[in-house]
């Protein structure tokens, strides 16, 4: 199957990078599938092929809207789910928090697309994410990671960029200063930190659109190469 057939569940749509995918996916007329894009606050698109409730997450009915959704726009049925979710400690207010958005809500999702019959899973992750990890970020992510491979998708595809470039509603202060000094760190990181090179949001984009028309089972890791080299456009 194609991308042009793919009932998606995407989360995070009103984000940066989820709301190129949903962008990169509407300007297809050849895609002929739907897109649920549940979000806390709505979003600013209309399409005869996107429904996208607005759901309180912390609230015990979120599953049932969500439930609903797919049940009336996409006859019940989920192919993939797309996780582009996430937040900082700073936004969400306390390391609980921030575990309830990048740890639990990933899940919580995951959990409902695979009932919905999803075989497929594209999580955007984040370079270095470990398990192992000193960083609490990366620790969390490499968490989500572990237990995204623990569900059992057919196919699921880990995306770990660096640093994204992009447009951002909220831009954070540190990130404004980095995403100018980007086309300058890249040059100078080979090696090891090569996979933490910055990256265009964008390009992220088009590989997770080019992944969701991508046949093979597995657990496929995809860092900054990868993501280039699965972009058409780069
Ligand atoms: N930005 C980077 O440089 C970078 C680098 C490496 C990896 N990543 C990872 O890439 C992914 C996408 O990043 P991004 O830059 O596109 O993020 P973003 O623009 O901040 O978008 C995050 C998305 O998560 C949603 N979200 C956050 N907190 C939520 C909550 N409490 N309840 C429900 N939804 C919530 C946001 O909804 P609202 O719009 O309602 O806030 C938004 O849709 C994330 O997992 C991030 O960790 C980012």
């Amino acid at each position: 199957m194609g991308v042009t057939d793919r009932k998606v569940l995407l989360a995070g749509a009103s984000g940066m990078v989820g709301g190129l995918v949903l962008r990169e996916l509407l300007r297809d007329s050849s895609f002929k599938g739907r897109v649920v894009a549940p979000t806390r606050r709505g979003l600013p698109i209309k399409d005869s092929r996107l429904q996208a409730p607005i759901v309180d997450f912390a609230s015990p009915e979120s599953d049932q809207l969500i439930q609903q959704a797919i049940n009336q726009f996409a006859d019940g049925t989920i192919d993939a789910y797309v996780c582009c979710l996430g937040s900082t400690i700073r936004a969400a207010g306390s390391r609980e928090a921030f575990i309830a958005v990048d740890r639990e809500l990933v899940l919580k999702l995951a959990q409902l697309a695979q009932t919905a019959g999803a075989k497929q899973a594209i999580l955007v992750s984040s370079a270095g994410a470990s398990r192992q990890s000193a960083n609490f970020y990366l620790r969390v992510k490499g968490e989500v990671e572990d237990a995204m491979e623990k569900k059992g998708f057919q196919r699921l595809d880990l995306l770990q960029p660096g640093l994204l470039l992009g447009p951002r509603e909220q831009r954070r202060p540190a990130e404004a200063v980095f995403q100018r000094l980007a086309p300058l760190a890249n040059v100078l990181m080979a090696g090891r930190l090569r996979p933490y090179r910055a990256i265009p949001a964008d390009s992220l984009a088009r590989a997770i659109v080019r992944l969701m028309a991508t046949d093979g089972e597995g657990i496929f890791t995809h860092t900054y190469d990868a993501i280039r080299e699965l972009d058409p456009a780069a």
